[in-house]
């Protein structure tokens, strides 16, 4: 989810901080010369009840703990929690499944993003509010246009139990499947003739954040599903698992001009 930077600004900074770690850059590729993207270059599934993979994978919100039957655990306990975890690495087309028990609690949202050195954006993210709609979302070029964002009814209560969150991407489709059912399919030609289809290497990241946190504009609080009651907690997202697969064998991505287009990133063998 990403929110319009006016907005942010207005926020209080703890919250302000969170949202842009999510939706912010150290060097946009489009506006400079960037150091390349460590690669992933492979596939294999990161089993959370064995423990963090500090390597691999960083703390970009302090507070996600581990646990041998549950997996990694996303609790927020306060107000301004939003522990969240990413993914080191990126992957240049590639496949993410992930196997994720939503947080309850109203206004709390459950997250998986992929995001970009550009700010291209892939969002599936699930609502304490509403436990049988999923979100998928998409943002190409960090540009804010929330013409992409699309709920989805599904028969299962996603808080109830763990569910497959599968997420496949190429130069030709982005699919979001739930428990093996194809949810939605985005074609570069929906986004702008592909402009603003994601196209660039990605990074993971994993979080639970409060969008009925008060403090956050209206706008937010509506779409997370009202006003979080922070004294009712903690409301927690667990993750048993998750596989990344980069489609891509190198060990870095160059970002060949300022393009952002994919044609334009380079694999490095
Ligand atoms: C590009 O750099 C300028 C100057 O530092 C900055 O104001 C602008 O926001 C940057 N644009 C992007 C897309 O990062
Ligand atoms: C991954 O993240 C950890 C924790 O922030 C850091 O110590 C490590 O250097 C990182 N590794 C790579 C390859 O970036
Ligand atoms: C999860 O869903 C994906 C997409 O349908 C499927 O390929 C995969 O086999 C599923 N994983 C499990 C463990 O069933």
């Amino acid at each position: 989810m990403m929110l319009p930077k006016v907005q942010l600004a207005t926020t209080l900074g703890l919250l302000a901080s969170v949202a842009f770690a999510q939706t912010s850059t150290k060097c946009n590729p489009r506006n400079g010369t960037c150091p390349p993207d460590a690669a992933f270059g492979t596939d294999y599934t990161f089993d959370f009840s064995q423990g963090p993979s500090a390597r691999l994978w960083e703390e970009t919100v302090f507070g996600t703990t581990y646990d041998t039957q549950m997996g990694a655990v996303f609790a927020i306990k306060k107000q301004g929690d939003a522990p969240t975890i990413r993914t080191n690495f990126t992957f240049f087309f590639g496949r993410t499944e992930v196997h994720l028990k939503v947080a309850t609690g109203q206004g709390i949202i459950s997250s998986i993003m992929w995001l970009s050195d550009d700010l291209d954006e892939v969002d599936y993210e699930f609502f304490g509010s509403h436990p049988n709609i999923a979100s998928t979302n998409i943002f190409g070029k960090g540009i804010l246009d929330y013409t992409f964002g699309k709920q989805h009814t599904v028969s299962a209560n996603l808080q109830d139990d763990y569910h497959n969150y599968t997420t496949m991407w190429t130069a030709d489709a982005l699919q979001w499947y739930l428990d093996g059912v194809l949810l939605r399919t985005l074609l570069p030609g929906d986004a702008a003739n592909g402009f603003k289809y994601p196209q660039t290497p990605m990074r993971m990241s994993i979080g639970v954040w409060a969008g009925g946190d008060p403090r956050l504009p209206k706008g937010t609080v509506t779409w997370a599903g009202g006003v979080t009651d922070f004294s009712k907690g903690p409301y927690t997202m667990y993750v048993r698992s998750a596989q990344v697969t980069d489609f891509g064998s190198g060990k870095e991505y160059i970002w060949g001009d300022r393009s952002g287009s994919w044609q334009s990133i380079k694999s490095v063998p």
